[in-house]
């Protein structure tokens, strides 16, 4: 079964053939294999509580897991790319059937030497079919100790490239080793400058990153990328390069787990996502598990599908996509959003763009997005400045009307 293809716009030639390579590699591939957004932000910007219901775009799963943690009483989690999907049933299967040692193996890890049996005897019954057929090709992803789970879909393979490039450089391994693991943020600053910087920085990188093919990998399509440029002088390794110099230089590296499971291919206890902690999956497993849904769909398809007030909207940056290919379709889904949002509803969203120009133009009821909704930037910038990810120019934060 293939993802649901959202149709696009006229582009030109090179735009197609980048086009025709990203959609070839997505339509067929798990691209994002953990949650590249952070969920420690998205809390503070949703101040989640036991009455909200919040759909979210599923990506890995990661995000979902951590807004039941944080006490939301209902989360729908949709994704139009069905593999998605199996990787947060696989996780929630594990939830269920698992103790968290055996749990921190497969997702802490990204290795288990008894997968096969697990999977075999525990996990694939709670799969649906499609996500059974998914896995029963693809466990074998978590039996290599030399190649984790973390190595592997589109992104897992940017994070092998990356290691190879630390291979071919091996100071620069051992500096990152040690910003990950300085005691404070002078010594972590430090040892970025002094190690890090001059050895990750070179041509070969900066190459790597302009080209569209890592892009695609990063599940970045070519439009996401032009609006990049549009704004960085230097391109998209401009845009990277100063993302890392704000991670590594300004916000403590010890718990950022977003940047340390691509350097080392696995998380560990005291540096991964909040599923992932002692206590984190105890409180999954004693029932908040339960309050989470999940559904292969578009936004729009399950809001059509489905019916009762939604609080709280996660739409990723799936906007930036939809915008540049089929702005007709995000109306769409704009005005199926409106029709299920509580009063006072609030929806987060992030953007290779400071100003979504797609604010402007998406129309809800004949105004303006930005016309539609109350934008609380003052709150999206200090929130932002916190994101442990940092590759997001723009954060936002929209109210409802009440
Ligand atoms: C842009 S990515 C977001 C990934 C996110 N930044 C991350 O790193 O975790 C978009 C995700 O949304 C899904 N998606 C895109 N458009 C969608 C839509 N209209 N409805 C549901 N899912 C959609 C894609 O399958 C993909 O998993």
């Amino acid at each position: 079964m293939n993802a649901i293809a959202l149709p696009r716009a006229q582009p030109s030639l090179s735009d197609r053939i980048d086009q025709g390579l990203f959609d070839a590699i997505y339509s067929r591939s798990l691209v994002y294999n953990t949650c590249w957004e952070d969920p420690a932000v998205d809390r503070r910007a949703l101040a989640l509580g036991p009455s909200d219901t919040v759909l979210v775009i599923t990506s890995a799963g990661c995000n979902a897991l951590d807004y039941a943690i944080a006490g939301a009483g209902r989360i729908v989690a949709v994704d139009a790319n069905p593999r998605q999907d199996a990787l947060l049933q696989l996780k929630l299967a594990g939830i269920r059937e698992l103790e968290h040692g055996d749990f921190f193996r497969l997702f802490g890890e990204g290795f288990h030497p008894r997968v096969a049996g697990i999977y075999r005897d525990a996990l694939r019954r709670h799969l649906s079919p499609f996500a059974a057929r998914w896995w029963d090709r693809h466990v074998g992803w978590f039996a290599d100790p030399a190649r984790s789970f973390y190595y592997h879909g589109l992104s897992g393979i940017v994070a092998r490239v990356f290691r190879s490039y630390l291979r071919l450089r091996p100071g620069l391994g051992r500096a990152i080793e040690a910003v990950l693991a300085a005691p404070d943020l002078a010594a972590q600053r430090a040892a970025y400058d002094e190690g890090v910087r001059p050895l990750l920085w070179s041509r070969t990188l900066e190459r790597m990153l302009s080209r569209q093919l890592t892009m695609s990998f990063l599940g970045v399509p070519y439009p996401q990328r032009r609006q990049v440029e549009a704004q960085h002088a230097g391109g998209v390794a401009a845009f990277v390069r100063e993302a890392v110099d704000h991670v590594f230089r300004e916000l403590p590296a010890r718990g950022n787990y977003f940047w340390s499971v691509y350097v080392r291919g696995r998380y560990e206890p005291g540096c991964c996502p909040e599923y992932l902690t002692p206590g984190g999956f105890a409180a999954l497993k004693a029932g908040r598990a339960a309050r989470i849904t999940n559904r292969t769909a578009t936004v729009t398809g399950y809001l059509r599908r489905s019916s009762g007030p939604i609080s709280r909207f996660v739409l990723l940056d799936h906007m930036d996509w939809m915008s540049s290919y089929h702005p007709d379709l995000l109306a769409e889904e704009w005005e199926a959003i409106f029709e299920r949002a509580a009063p006072g509803a609030r929806a987060i969203f992030r953007s290779a763009h400071r100003r979504p120009p797609y604010l402007d133009t998406i129309r809800v009821a004949g105004r303006p997005l930005r016309e539609r909704l109350r934008f609380d930037d003052d709150l999206a910038e200090t929130l932002g400045r916190d994101d442990r990810v940092h590759t997001y120019a723009g954060f936002h934060i929209a109210e409802f009307p009440s």
